[in-house]
């Protein structure tokens, strides 16, 4: 069902403050990306034209949340700000237990440590965000993917892309005693930021019960799942998102959220749960890394700032915004025949990097190629969700490659107009009539885990 017209409504809100850009030039860009070492995280922000390395922590905050942050009780503990955050996302998620965190991956080292997830543990997911993967990974437990095989065909339609595989659940939880937690990530970020429907929440539910596991939200971009499931999902198109949201909650036993997605802010982050053992274990814990737990290395006012994103996001006027302008995107590449992952996400248009550049082998990382063409030709910054962040060695060294090699055009909220998203649109329109140009890249340094952080490149030049 998705929007086919190539016209962008007005946009519920206007501009009261601007921020200057500059379009730099092809020979300067191409040395920013010799200094960077062919990484596009190392290319000064100043030197990018548009920038949609991430819809993370680079949102545009309104008057209202402005305005809050005046409201900053800066008291070490028991902040009025905590209060205030605490009841709205209580009204949202039901939760009995409110832990303010400086940003998600910070929620979920502290959900998984109080969980006691060690190395003869498993964790299951649809589809674990890197961080969250990586936090598991360095407890020494596994983290184990179980999304619908849709989600790896970039070019099958399905409603509810992100949706975790009901059967293979069920089997692999008969087969392994040792799961630790269950996690739902809402939308599925990884797999392109693909909504999970209620039924397969409710359903996951039931199996979290029977085998008496928890179940955790990664709850990242909860509203913009909720506002997939009223459009998608028959018998809520008349509930209001927040209802939605209510709903997706109320089947879950605690939730991490990073709130530099959905809370609308650009830094910070929470857990929600019930269990009280859990949340000691939390509290005892975060005193030592994050502070006290009522403010979870946050400033008071970063806590006012989330209290009132969470409750605009839920805004249908702006989440149906938000949907269009995604919308628009992804249909006007599509209709200029764009390999693009359909259909288009919650928060991001990828780009198939497999089928824009056939003639780079995964071992060349085409992903990575086409993230920095876009940058050297065009002033974008993007960001790959490919072989740099998903490959991995086997023990016997040889390399395994990711099923999907994404480019990933991420879409700060509230930020970029439609001006910006036709230059985005008519950039990869003719970058694409020049693909075969692109060559793919060597890795001079490798660091392991979260490579594509601190990862180097050469441009392989035959
Ligand atoms: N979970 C999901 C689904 C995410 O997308 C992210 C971050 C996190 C957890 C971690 O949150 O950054 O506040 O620590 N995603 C960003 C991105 C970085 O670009 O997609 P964080």
């Amino acid at each position: 069902m998705s929007q086919t017209n190539d016209t962008l409504p007005p946009p519920p809100f206007k501009i009261k403050m601007v921020e200057p850009i500059q379009l730099t030039t092809l020979a300067e860009r191409k040395e920013y990306l010799k200094a960077a070492g062919y990484n596009i995280f190392n290319i000064p922000a100043e030197k990018v034209y548009i920038d949609l390395l991430t819809d993370s922590g680079t949102s545009a905050m309104s008057d209202n949340q402005w305005s809050g942050l005046m409201l900053g009780d800066e008291s070490y503990a028991q902040c009025k700000n905590f209060y205030n955050l605490r009841s709205v996302v209580k009204e949202i998620t039901g939760f009995e237990f409110i832990i303010p965190t400086h940003q998600g991956r910070s929620a979920e080292n502290l959900v998984f440590y109080a969980l006691n997830l060690d190395k003869t543990k498993i964790a299951v997911s649809n589809q674990f965000f890197d961080t969250t993967r990586a936090n598991i990974e360095s407890m020494g437990a596994k983290a184990h993917d179980l999304v619908i095989p849709e989600a790896y065909n970039t070019s099958i339609y399905h409603d509810f892309k992100g949706n975790m595989d009901i059967n293979a659940l069920e089997n692999f939880l008969n087969q392994n005693s040792n799961v630790g937690v269950i996690i739902l990530t809402v939308t599925n970020n990884t797999g392109g930021g693909q909504p999970v429907s209620l039924r397969n929440i409710e359903d996951v539910s039931k199996l979290a019960k029977k085998h008496n596991l928890p179940l955790f939200l990664d709850a990242a971009r909860f509203a913009e799942n909720a506002y997939f499931i009223k459009l998608r999902e028959k018998e809520y198109s008349e509930f209001t998102p927040k209802q939605i949201a209510q709903k997706m909650f109320s089947y879950t036993d605690g939730c991490m959220m990073s709130a530099k997605k959905d809370g609308l802010v650009n830094i910070g982050g929470f857990i929600a749960l019930n269990n009280k053992d859990t949340y000691n274990r939390i509290k005892e814990r975060m005193v030592i890394t994050e502070g006290f737990p009522t403010y979870g290395g946050l400033a008071g006012r970063d806590l006012e700032a989330i209290a009132r994103g969470l409750t605009e996001v839920l805004s249908e006027d702006y989440l149906r915004y938000r949907y269009q302008q995604l919308q628009y995107l992804g249909n006007n590449l599509v209709k200029a025949n764009i390999p693009v992952l359909l259909p288009v996400g919650g928060h991001s248009v990828n780009l198939d990097a497999l089928r824009f550049l056939p003639h780079i082998p995964q071992s060349q990382f085409p992903g990575w190629a086409l993230t920095i063409a876009l940058y050297e030709k065009y002033g974008i910054r993007s960001v790959e969700l490919g072989s740099v962040v998903f490959a991995h060695q086997k023990e016997d060294q040889t390399w395994v490659y990711p099923d999907l090699e994404l480019v990933r055009l991420a879409i700060p909220r509230r930020v970029y107009s439609r001006e910006h998203l036709d230059y985005v649109c008519q950039s990869i329109i003719d970058l694409y009539k020049s693909k075969e140009e692109i060559k793919g890249l060597k890795m001079t340094y490798d660091p392991g885990l979260l490579r594509h952080f601190n990862a180097l490149f050469e441009p392989i030049s035959s």
